[in-house]
């Protein structure tokens, strides 16, 4: 993953959060040897950041939109509310088995839902209200994905969108890049609706917050 900062910022900015617990540092690594792809994990500082918001939102209710090795989702797992459950979308049958086994080993099994099958028709199947969603799967997916969340979000709900920056490929999209040009979109359509109202940090690969304006 190419950093929109500084190296030497976006390391001391690391050094400067809350780092994840031991376990969760091995299964990352784990993730790495036997997975690849490290660059899907959402890392540390992301990682606190959702750690804070379902803290701060009492969440009852989280969806995940891309489990991969269920880093994100042990972190958040445990942050809710007493009774709250996390449902986390995977597409792929290796990854969610692997993220299956290490939500167990950590001990959420019984709050944790990896549903495979592609996100849309999970999300179908989900009523609501939903605290906090975060979105985190294919980039050509993601306006989709928030059309088809926003009407059961909670009223104090929000989404979180990762890799809204494209390694600052966003703001020189090169030719051909339909993921760049699908977050483009996705940006657009965030930044004109009147539903919500929208924070773009950039955050590592860029995370967008956002909150219905009503
Ligand atoms: C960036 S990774 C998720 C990383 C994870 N949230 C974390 O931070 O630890 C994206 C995941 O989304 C999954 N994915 C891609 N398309 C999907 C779809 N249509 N429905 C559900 N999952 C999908 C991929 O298989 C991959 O495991």
């Amino acid at each position: 993953m190419t950093l929109l900062a500084n190296p030497a910022v976006e390391g001391y900015a690391e050094a400067h959060t809350t780092p994840l617990p031991p376990e969760l540092v091995e299964v990352a690594r784990e993730t790495a040897e036997t997975l690849g792809s490290p660059q899907m994990l959402s890392g540390p500082v992301v990682g606190r950041l959702l750690d804070i918001l379902v803290h701060a939102l009492r969440a009852q209710l989280v969806l995940e939109i891309g489990t991969f090795s269920g880093v994100s989702a042990i972190v958040m797992a445990a942050q809710l509310a007493p009774g709250g459950r996390l449902i986390s979308c995977e597409v792929n049958p290796v990854h969610a088995e692997f993220a299956r086994r290490r939500i167990s080993d950590a001990g959420f099994a019984d709050r944790v839902d990896v549903r495979l099958g592609p996100a849309l028709e999970t999300i179908a199947e989900i009523d609501g209200p939903i605290d906090l969603v975060f979105i985190d799967a294919n980039k050509t997916g993601y306006l989709d994905y928030y059309e088809a969340v926003l009407p059961k979000l909670a009223r104090f709900g929000l989404i979180v969108a990762d890799n809204t920056l494209r390694e600052g490929r966003i703001v020189e999209p090169p030719e051909g890049d339909a993921d760049t040009a699908a977050m483009l979109r996705f940006n657009e359509q965030v930044r004109n609706d009147e539903r919500v109202v929208a924070s773009l940090l950039s955050v590592r690969d860029g995370v967008t917050v956002i909150r219905r304006s009503a």
